[in-house]
């Protein structure tokens, strides 16, 4: 949830911390801060808001020093406040820390009966302080470090530097991740920590994923790991694309933008990872890791946009693998303690790979037996890193907060396993995966058709930013594209957002309809069409503010009654949620530009929510 960097370097440190600040304000963006040894000395600077506060601070008041950390917060203790930003210090230590020490409060009272004075509201500080005490008794500081982890409960990634110790960066990590980046060619001799590669991209590709319990202590001359027990480790070396990613938004004005628009090109290539598109067929690239002519059901676990992904998903193994299939939101489902068979297959779906809880949800399932695949779109994530397979979104970085081209690439890789599972389970024939092969070949053309629609969208976002209120509706697989909408609308605009079955409309949700609020209804003409156009008519009937997202004829038929209609192009109904997930997206985000919202960072969101 909040991003980490540190640096051994050779020359000063602050421009390149900032630069990989930068690469991780999508992790959180309350506050922001680095420390260095200037001279020797733990010196800090310190912003609350936006990354651009502390680069401010940094022109106002220069950092020297050739050794570092950094951090950019999304709070979980304590108000977003410049004495609340990391780095938190001691005299003798700074640290910066992803994640929550639960028994803070405990440690903390400990710490001050010794003579410890707190200066903020954090959990984080008491980390600074444990180790200071290490220090104090004596202890050299890799095992003050060392001395202090078992004090530590809940999950943490820290990086630490001491006063007076230019060549010695620290890392350590328990339930959050933290990379190794070894400096190289002119870098040579450079250490690296950070959140995740994407950090590290500007100065390295070789890194090393501290495992869970793992500490680490950086010299320009080694990288000593120690593992949970406190015995030396040695911890593989990869190297990872991410430096080839632009992170940058070309020209558009925001990431979100951007990844909307990027779509139809990483769908497809999503989709050719997962179909023989020359025969027609589906060719996963990799072995299931059970028997699926076997499989009894099907466990989907996920958040926010990635749970959604799984409700749609839901609909496809129903109708293609007549597999009966539980959709779990993570969160409910790791405190349930469900039944599980041991052997079934559970898939956990998440863009960053490391949501808290999603990761317990995947420890949960393996614990009772599962196998379990994760669709994941950060390959050397931990979720990755601890499933039987991966199924990966081949979406490339998603900066914005608000997840669009990662969600529909998790849909395109949950229908490429729906019918493979289909047909191993003699469910679908030859001919069948064929046709809907060619349906899912022809969705990155018909995603493209489906962006023109966005001036339509714009014109229509000048009325949505006016309400208070919107609702969506939608049947079958429409239904979750009603729900994504709702929480797209109300996650960068702010605007109260409810998705609704659109059968449910007469059991309650009518009694919202007047002339004000706005009823968008998502109508692709699939096998439950005319059922939508009913509850088309109904809110109609009732003076209702219909908006209508459909093809050509449907907005045809209802030009007297909706007050707008975003027109998409003709589809095959079993997929057109991801073709009309691009108007909900577009409706969401110009909305947002509308109201003057930061649609890639909105308030109190982060991308990766890696605290519970
Ligand atoms: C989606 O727009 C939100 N940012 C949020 O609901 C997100 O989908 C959720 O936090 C899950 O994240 P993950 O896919 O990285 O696990």
């Amino acid at each position: 949830m909040c991003g980490i960097v540190g640096i051994l370097g050779r020359g000063a440190v602050a421009g390149s911390l900032v630069d990989a600040l930068r690469r991780l304000e999508y992790r959180g963006y309350d506050s922001a801060g680095i420390a260095t040894l200037e001279a020797g000395h733990l010196t800090r600077r310190r912003a609350s808001g936006k990354l651009r506060n502390l680069e401010l601070r940094l022109a106002q008041e220069p950092l020297g020093g050739a050794v570092g950390i950094g951090h950019t917060r999304w709070a979980t203790h304590g108000k977003a406040t410049e004495n609340n930003a990391h780095p938190h210090a001691s005299a003798k230590v700074a640290v910066v820390h992803n994640g929550i020490i639960e028994n803070f409060r405990q440690l903390r009272d400990e710490l001050r009966a010794k003579g410890h004075i707190f200066s903020s509201d954090t959990d984080s500080e008491v980390i600074a302080h444990l180790v200071t005490q290490g220090l104090n008794e004596g202890f050299a500081p890799v095992d003050a470090v060392a001395a202090s982890l078992p004090r530590l409960k809940g999950a943490f990634a820290f990086a630490m530097i001491f006063e007076g110790e230019e060549n010695l960066l620290v890392g350590a990590s328990k339930g959050a991740p933290l990379a190794v980046g070894f400096g190289e060619g002119e870098r040579s001799g450079e250490m690296f920590l950070g959140s995740d590669a994407l950090a590290l991209a500007p100065f390295t590709d070789t890194i090393a994923y501290l495992e869970d319990g793992d500490f680490v202590a950086l010299t320009h001359e080694a990288a000593s790991f120690k593992d949970a027990a406190g015995l030396p480790v040695e911890r593989r070396r990869i190297k990872t694309p991410a430096s080839a990613f632009l992170i940058d938004k070309g020209n558009h004005r925001h990431f979100m933008a951007k990844e909307i628009y990027e779509q139809p090109e990483v769908v497809g290539r999503t989709l050719a990872h997962y179909l023989d598109m020359s025969a027609g067929r589906v060719a996963l690239p990799f072995d299931l890791p059970v028997d699926a002519a076997r499989l009894s059901r099907l466990t989907i676990c996920g958040c926010g946009t990635a749970y959604i992904a799984g409700l749609m998903a839901k609909y496809w193994f129903e109708r293609f693998a007549l597999l009966p299939v539980d959709v779990e939101i993570a969160s409910e489902f790791r405190y349930r303690d469900p039944p599980l068979d041991a052997g079934g297959l559970t898939i956990l779906v998440s863009q960053s790979g490391e949501t808290a809880d999603t990761l317990a949800a995947l420890r949960c399932a393996k614990a009772k037996g599962q196998k379990v695949l994760s669709i994941v779109n950060v390959a050397s994530s931990t979720m990755a890193r601890e499933s039987d397979v991966v199924a990966p979104t081949l979406a490339g970085p998603e900066i914005g907060v608000a997840s669009t081209k990662a969600f529909t690439c998790q849909l395109a890789v949950f229908a490429a396993l729906a019918l493979a599972i289909g047909r191993a389970r003699g469910a679908i024939d030859g001919e069948t995966e064929a046709r809907l092969v060619s349906d899912l070949m022809a969705i990155p053309g018909l995603m493209a058709q489906a962006l023109k629609c966005e001036s339509a969208v714009e014109a229509l976002a000048r009325d949505i930013a006016k309400v208070r209120d919107v609702l969506y509706l939608g049947r079958g697989t429409s239904y979750p594209l009603a729900l994504e909408g709702a929480l797209k609308l109300k996650e960068i605009s702010y605007i109260h957002a409810e998705g609704y079955a659109a059968g449910e409309l007469k059991h309650g949700p009518i009694a919202l309809v007047d002339g004000d609020m706005p009823v968008i209804v998502i109508a692709p003409t699939d096998a439950v069409i005319e059922k939508t156009v009913s509850n088309m008519q109904e809110v109609a009937a009732r003076g209702g503010r219909l908006i209508l997202i459909g093809d050509e004829a449907l907005s045809h038929d209802f030009a007297g009654e909706a007050a707008a209609s975003i027109v998409m192009p003709n589809v095959a109904p079993d997929f057109a949620a991801l073709i009309y997930a691009v108007p909900i997206q577009l409706i969401a985000y110009h909305t947002a530009v509308v109201m003057g919202k930061d649609a890639d960072q909105p308030r109190n969101l982060a991308k990766s929510v890696t605290v519970e």
